[in-house]
């Protein structure tokens, strides 16, 4: 994503401005690079510098890592390590930004998505077998059909490492990295522009798995309920020393692009978490919908338009909230 086709701006109409299933990497390795905060400032961080543009191995539409060089003016100063946290990651693009750049030492990512989660553990736990698994597969139709029929319906249940590759593979050979419901690039009988390949680049993907591996004992990944997470870090994560960037899915959805496990009840008990407890750092992006400006108003919501589709680049009225004393 171009962070030149984003704004960020002030809402001129508020006056101020302004599951259950869980897992732990436990090997702790040293970040390759790990700069002090104090050398840094956000002008230095640039998501677009080639050595952070493709660290996450998604696709994921509307993904955040434009944002990376805002959140890490937002992470709170710590004596010893800063952690980030991403109840709903996805495909966490902004938070291995931060991590790789050494804003941050710990990463906490999340995603009630069992497709995700196992995509995620098998890079993150089984690396070489995961970046075998890469170089060898065939990017072909017959390989996206087998990973279309294992996903299916596999939202819950156990972590299994042919689902997380099989979740991985279509995300990167669909059209718009949409795992359920779009077809193969390039279509069923390949006669498109674009081959079903065209986003499969075996020897490059596989080096950022390696890398992924090679900082895992950085990153803790749970499978669970984003409100039952933001829930549990108020216990098992220093919150004082931790960023929240909340990405939830819209509470207006206008395709499934992803999994939406969440109601209108739902939004509404996250915003009481986030403003009623003991979370003091946080960020969130939303839909600019009526119901998220009401349950936000004594925030501080500016706009965002996000794009969507690289290829005919929609674009999305989103909004960033942020806790009014955190600006
Ligand atoms: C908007 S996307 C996050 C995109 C991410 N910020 C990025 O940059 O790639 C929302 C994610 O929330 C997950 N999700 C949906 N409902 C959830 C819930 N109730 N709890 C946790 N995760 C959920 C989806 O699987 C999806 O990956």
């Amino acid at each position: 994503m171009n962070p030149q086709e984003i704004s960020i701006y002030r809402n001129p109409a508020k006056g101020s401005c302004k599951s259950g299933l869980s897992y732990h990497c436990c090997v702790r390795t040293s970040l390759p690079h790990q700069p002090q905060r104090s050398q840094l400032s956000q002008s230095q961080l640039n998501p677009n510098d080639p050595q952070y543009r493709s660290l996450s191995p998604f696709r994921y539409p509307g993904g955040k890592a434009f944002l990376s060089a805002f959140l890490a003016d937002k992470i709170p100063e710590a004596a010893g390590d800063r952690h980030y946290a991403e109840p709903f990651c996805g495909g966490a693009g902004a938070a291995l930004v931060l991590l790789k750049a050494g804003y941050v030492q710990h990463l906490h990512l999340n995603d009630a998505d069992l497709r995700i989660y196992s995509a995620w553990r098998a890079m993150l736990t089984e690396t070489a077998r995961f970046v075998d698994r890469i170089l060898s597969a065939p990017v072909s139709v017959e390989t996206w059909h087998w990973a279309s029929d294992l996903i299916r319906g596999a939202s819950k249940g156990t972590y299994d490492f042919d689902l997380g590759f099989a979740t991985f593979f279509l995300n990167r050979t669909s059209r718009s990295g949409i795992v359920v419901g779009a077809g193969p690039i390039g279509g069923y009988n390949q006669t498109g522009r674009w081959k079903i390949d065209a986003r499969y680049n075996g020897a490059g993907l596989a080096e950022r798995i390696k890398w992924l591996g090679s900082v895992s004992g950085h990153i803790s990944l749970t499978n669970e309920d984003g409100l039952t997470f933001l829930h549990n870090s108020l216990t098992r994560t220093p919150v004082d020393h931790t960023l929240f960037f909340v990405d939830p899915p819209y509470v207006h959805a206008g395709g499934r692009l992803y999994l939406n496990a969440m109601n209108e009840a739902k939004h509404i008990a996250l915003s009481d978490i986030l403003q009623d407890s003991k979370l003091k750092h946080w960020i969130l992006t939303y839909d600019d919908h009526p119901l998220i400006r009401s349950i936000y108003s004594r925030q501080d919501i500016a706009s965002l338009d996000v794009t969507y589709s690289l290829q005919n680049k929609r674009k999305e009225k989103e909004v960033l909230i942020q806790p009014t004393d955190l600006g």
